[in-house]
């Protein structure tokens, strides 16, 4: 494995240098995969939002491109998304070009100086050329602003039920839906979110999707990030199942949201792919590898914070509830390096790397273990660990990363960290990223997931297993060391 620059990931995308926070504008075309993000090009804390911009065929291998939005007299350049309209709806193409049709939020710093409450709104940028280039709309901001702080970070997409684009968007503590037909003007279509799901914080990036259950039965989940408030502080994702009926969203758990996208602390702002293909029909969520807690202050020097890998969404049953499951892409085994495999049987300890002979520093692990606390144990020659299992008694999965190398830049970084154990089995199915200074576990199929960031001060190139109460009993564990994507 080689690495470069200290806690720089090496297989997630981070921009070469300064600050960058959420995922915007993901659309695919013809054989590209684009990602934009909020990006602050003149120092590695947040500052006046650019959309930064890079480009992949796969998912996972990125081509850095030019800054794609600038901010202007008006004001920065905050989160949003992009769709593709191949039917030219908004008649900006004329010579027969596919528009690509960017909408985000327009957040102008001076009125909210001046005390104004009316500083954010929408407004949109389309491209001709494929995405390369970006032209704003000269009839902007779309969308003005009614009199409320928080009014941002609209996610446009096609609603086949109802024949129209819906903006989802979040407003404060809720979420308004727009209707459009020609992608330039808006008609507000309904409110959701008042005592509805988790309310610790103020509600960002929301995202409506068409999803099908494993019986085929159509649903639409709402997913809604929310910063304070997450199961293990500060920022998370919550979503909600419900219908959509062209008009407004109906929550099937009146009062709760469905779950989280993920338990863990790090993953923030995620939202999904428009136009994929429907041979390919995957819904694929990219999240922001970090916490409004902590993510100015994280030890790393030129840049700050990375992408979690991308992740295909599932909705699935668990009795009379849906919820929605995720994995990595499987993209990510075109850097598998080597493997190790661990035989089958029971053990007190297992040393996973003395036998599997990898490199776990860029790696990735899976298998099954019986149900009963275990506990991984990922550590460096230095004596700094991360831990992570599951808590049987208490039924909970865990992340312990309070001597995981350098803790101290943010009180909360080294508390506990859990998550319920959403679909329990006999046999716990597990995969793990491990990435320089990231982890992503992914617990039954990818029904509780965790992501959680950690600076040792030297790699961790040892992994252990054991239980805490007796013996484990492993199954198929397979470890991959990956190759850096750079
Ligand atoms: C979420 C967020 C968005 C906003 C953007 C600004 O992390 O606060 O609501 O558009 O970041 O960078």
């Amino acid at each position: 494995t080689v690495m470069h620059e200290a806690y720089r990931p090496q297989l997630h995308f981070s921009p070469k240098e300064k600050w960058m926070n959420d995922p915007n504008g993901m659309f695919f075309l013809d054989g590209e995969y684009h990602l934009f993000y909020q990006y602050f090009p003149g120092g590695t804390k947040w500052g006046p939002m650019h959309w930064g911009h890079a480009v992949s065929k796969d998912l996972i291998h990125w081509e850095h491109l030019p800054i794609a939005l600038y901010p202007d007299s008006t004001g920065y350049i905050f989160s949003g998304s992009a769709v593709v309209d191949h039917h030219n709806t908004s008649g900006l193409a004329k010579n027969g070009e596919i528009p690509i049709v960017a909408y985000y939020t327009i957040h102008d710093d001076k009125k909210a100086k001046a005390g104004r409450v009316d500083y954010q709104t929408q407004a949109m940028a389309y491209s001709l050329d494929k995405g390369r280039t970006w032209t704003k709309y000269d009839q902007n901001p779309a969308i003005s602003n009614p009199g409320i702080i928080d009014f941002r970070d609209p996610k446009v997409s096609w609603n086949s039920k109802s024949k129209q684009w819906v903006m989802t968007l979040a407003v404060k503590d809720h979420i308004s839906f727009y209707g459009s037909t020609n992608l330039k003007q808006w008609k507000k279509l309904s409110d959701f979110g008042l005592n509805e799901g988790d309310h610790g914080g103020v509600w960002e990036c929301p995202d409506l999707l068409t999803m099908k259950d494993e019986h085929g039965v159509e649903k639409n989940v709402l997913i809604v990030s929310i910063n304070p408030g997450g199961p293990n502080r500060g920022s998370a994702t919550q979503y909600f199942v419900g219908d959509f009926d062209g008009k407004t969203f109906k929550n099937d758990t009146p009062g709760k949201n469905s779950g989280w996208v993920d338990y863990g602390p790090d993953n923030y702002a995620g939202v999904t792919f428009n136009n994929i293909p429907k041979e390919d029909g995957r819904c694929i969520m990219i999240g922001w590898m970090s916490n409004w807690f902590y993510a100015e202050l994280v030890p790393t020097e030129k840049w700050r914070s990375a992408m979690t890998i991308p992740r295909v969404l599932t909705l699935r049953t668990i009795g009379k509830n849906h919820v929605v499951q995720s994995l990595p892409v499987v993209e990510i085994e075109e850097t598998i390096e080597s493997t190790g495999k661990i035989s089958t049987r029971e053990v007190d300890t297992l040393d996973i790397t003395a036998e599997a002979k990898v490199d776990v520093r860029l790696s990735r692990i899976q298998g099954r273990i019986k149900k009963a606390n275990f506990v991984f144990e990922l550590s460096n020659a230095k004596g700094e660990k991360i831990l992570f299992g599951l808590d049987d008694v208490g039924g909970k999965f865990f992340v312990d990363r309070s001597a995981s190398g350098k803790v101290n830049f943010h009180p909360d970084f080294k508390l506990g960290i859990q998550a319920p154990r959403v679909r329990d089995s006999e046999w716990v199915e597990f995969t793990a990223i491990v990435d320089v200074a990231s982890i992503e576990l992914f617990f039954d199929q990818g029904a509780t997931v965790m992501t959680a960031i950690y600076f040792p001060n030297d790699g961790y190139s040892k992994l252990k297993l054991y239980g805490k109460n007796g013996k484990v009993s492993t199954d198929a564990i397979v470890v991959d060391e990956l190759k850096t994507i750079w």
